[in-house]
């Protein structure tokens, strides 16, 4: 399993703004099928709180800030995202928990596959037997 990390995106800087990019293959390894957003998040939220069969992704807080805790059924790890040039990649039977939303955050998920509710665990019990069996 590719570990969690942190990728830097290409950015494109002159006076008029910035510019960041994600490409299919190229700055994430996968195909992209599909992309969401996550907004309108009260600070206390929880969101994520899943773990994914065949999923990777990558998440981008394209606004404001959030962490992301990572579990692979052995050891969990924090990342903080505060930069809309900044994601974290997300492999395959990984935990995540988002949490501590700044005000007005948008954190963009960047994701391999069509929504496919099977491809969930729901419950934590459920993903720590498959990751443990799956190693
Ligand atoms: P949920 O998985 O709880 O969001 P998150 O884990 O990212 O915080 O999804 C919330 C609802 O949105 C749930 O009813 C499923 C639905 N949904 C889709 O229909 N398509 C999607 O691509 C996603 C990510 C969720």
């Amino acid at each position: 399993m590719e570990p969690c990390r942190l990728i830097d995106l290409p950015e494109h800087k002159d006076p008029r703004g910035s510019l960041a990019v994600v490409e299919s293959n190229r700055d994430v390894k996968f195909d992209i099928n599909r992309v969401y957003y996550l907004y309108d998040l009260p600070s206390s939220t929880v969101r994520g709180a899943h773990g994914h069969r065949s999923l990777e992704q990558l998440v981008i807080a394209v606004h404001g800030r959030f962490e992301i805790t990572v579990d692979d059924g052995y050891r969990s790890e924090s990342f903080r995202l505060d930069s809309p040039a900044k994601g974290l990649y997300i492999g395959p039977m990984i935990w995540r928990d988002l949490i501590n939303f700044s005000p007005g955050a948008v954190g963009l998920v960047i994701a391999s596959m069509h929504y496919d509710e099977s491809d969930y665990f729901r419950e934590y019990e459920d993903f720590l037997d498959a990751a443990r069996r799956s190693v």
